[in-house]
């Protein structure tokens, strides 16, 4: 038995000392960081994989602000490729189902429909979908009056570029450039239409720099999967229907059976971006990046709706928790990156979470009471609010078998008093958009980096000066003395 005396400290335990600093504005801070050694996000937030945190609306909105949502797994493999594909649809390089017109339609018709949609040009087909040609307001502008069909007016087919679905933003830019292009229709291998590229399109991908998205512009989206049987097959057709990052996600993720599954996974997939966790050591951070996880999901019991620590007297602090498992990364020579899951209540935590040398954060009650976290909100005790339950809570046992069964009535079928919950069912404050939140937390990261004298997340990992601090520092380092409003 091993009693380890220098205290364990977690967020609230420590201040930051500020430091010299050349930045004037909080504009001159850069916050994007690595998920992975591949993968780079404009905001260092992953929103949970939690049933009452992220499905497909939370996973776009966080996308679309930078950051990265992590699609929960209870549901069936299906209900998650359908959630995966929302998000994958949400946004992309190509407009899907661009507007079409018939070849015999009359010129007049073909300008009516630009006009009405408000489009430059229509993509002609015949009644099977089959590209015909082309024809724009420029085809129709000077055209003599013996024009009068579309057929006449139209750039044919055999004139036209096109590019099968899975082209890149670069592809396509590379093509509208050497071509003197405005558009590009998609055509599949059957040569059906299903979509089109304007030079536009390419410039908006290419320029909403901060929107989390993959070559073809489409918004990133993770995936969390479990370690049961049924597993590889959840991540394989995850991953076939666009998934980018696949999160193993269990309790306790210092287990053989863990990292076996990470060594399947990554001997399976080796292209695959894979998190892994969760850990709360150094032993356990290396041992599944050495597995070949490409992340570190580090977090035992510091959730806001946890009770590990009180039920099974295990954990680690989570300031702690992020320095061993980095730390042990990288004694063992480990670059893999790290993600701190777990206990963020405001944005001074978020900062304090990275300067300790994590790369991300993960979030789950901040944004539980969000618009785009499932689930309606309610009115309790005069207040608007929304649910937010642990993933190991007894509702979420009870809602994880009636989604595997697809039967309302688990309630009663199980002996639910042998159950251990892990986990409590809680309400937060509804919070509106999760954009908001995401505005202010990353707002006081920007202040945070300049209290720091850093430019960068990584510089900030270098230079920070932890202090502990007493229950006196706690006190003042919140409003008092005052009245609250
Ligand atoms: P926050 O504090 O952001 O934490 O709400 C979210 C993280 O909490 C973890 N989680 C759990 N931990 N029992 C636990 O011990 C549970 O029932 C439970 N549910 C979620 C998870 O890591 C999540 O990302």
């Amino acid at each position: 038995m091993i009693i380890r005396t220098v205290k364990g400290l977690t967020f609230d335990d420590v201040l930051l000392a500020p430091r010299r600093s050349p930045i004037r504005s909080r504009s001159q801070v850069d916050v994007s960081t690595r998920l992975t050694n591949t993968l780079r996000l404009a905001i260092p937030i992953l929103s949970a994989n939690m049933d009452t945190v992220t499905e497909w609306r939370m996973a776009t909105a966080m996308a679309r602000a930078g950051g990265l949502g992590i699609l929960h797994r209870f549901m069936t493999i299906e209900q998650q490729v359908k959630q995966v594909t929302k998000v994958k649809r949400a946004q992309g390089l190509m407009v899907e189902n661009p507007y079409t017109v018939a070849a015999s339609a009359s010129v007049a018709e073909a300008e009516q429909l630009m006009t009405q949609h408000e489009v430059g040009g229509l993509i002609v087909v015949d009644g099977n979908k089959k590209l015909v040609g082309l024809v724009t307001r420029r085809d129709l502008l000077l055209a003599p009056d013996t024009v009068q069909t579309v057929a006449q007016a139209m750039t044919p087919a055999d004139h036209i570029v096109t590019v099968g679905p899975s082209v890149t933003s670069a592809e396509a830019r590379e093509l509208l450039y050497s071509h003197r292009l405005e558009k590009l229709p998609v055509v599949d291998r059957e040569g059906n239409v299903v979509g089109l590229i304007t030079s536009r399109d390419v410039v908006r991908v290419e320029h909403r720099s901060t929107a989390s998205v993959d070559a073809r512009g489409r918004l990133l989206v993770g995936a969390a999967i479990g370690v049961g049987p049924g597993e590889v097959k959840r991540a394989a057709a995850l991953l076939e229907a666009g998934a980018d990052v696949l999160v193993l996600d269990i309790a306790h993720g210092h287990a053989d059976h863990c990292i076996a599954m990470v060594r399947q996974l990554r001997h399976d997939f080796p292209e695959a971006q894979l998190v892994a966790g969760n850990v709360a050591t150094a032993e356990g951070a290396r041992d599944l990046a050495e597995a070949g996880a490409d992340a570190i999901k580090v977090g035992i019991g510091p959730g806001s709706i946890c009770t590990t620590r009180i039920v099974t007297g295990f954990g680690v602090p989570q300031l702690t928790a992020i320095m061993d498992a980095v730390r042990g990364l990288r004694e063992a020579g480990l670059t893999t990156p790290v993600i701190a899951d777990g206990g963020i209540k405001s944005s001074g935590d978020l900062v304090k979470a990275l300067a300790a040398g994590a790369d991300t954060v993960m979030i789950g009650s901040l944004f539980a009471g969000c618009e785009e976290a499932p689930g309606a909100p309610v009115i309790r005790d005069g207040q608007k609010v929304k649910v937010i339950r642990g993933m190991a809570s007894l509702g979420a046992a009870i809602g994880r078998r009636a989604a595997e069964q697809g039967d309302e009535s688990a309630e009663d079928q199980e002996d639910w008093d042998k159950v251990v919950p892990e986990g409590v069912e809680a309400v937060v404050p509804y919070r509106g958009e999760v954009a908001e939140i995401l505005h202010q937390l990353v707002g006081g990261l920007r202040s945070g980096l300049s209290y720091g004298g850093a430019h960068t997340i990584e510089e900030l990992q270098q230079t920070a000066e932890f202090i502990e601090i007493t229950s006196a520092g706690v006190r003042e380092s919140g409003p008092h003395d005052v009245r609250k409003l």
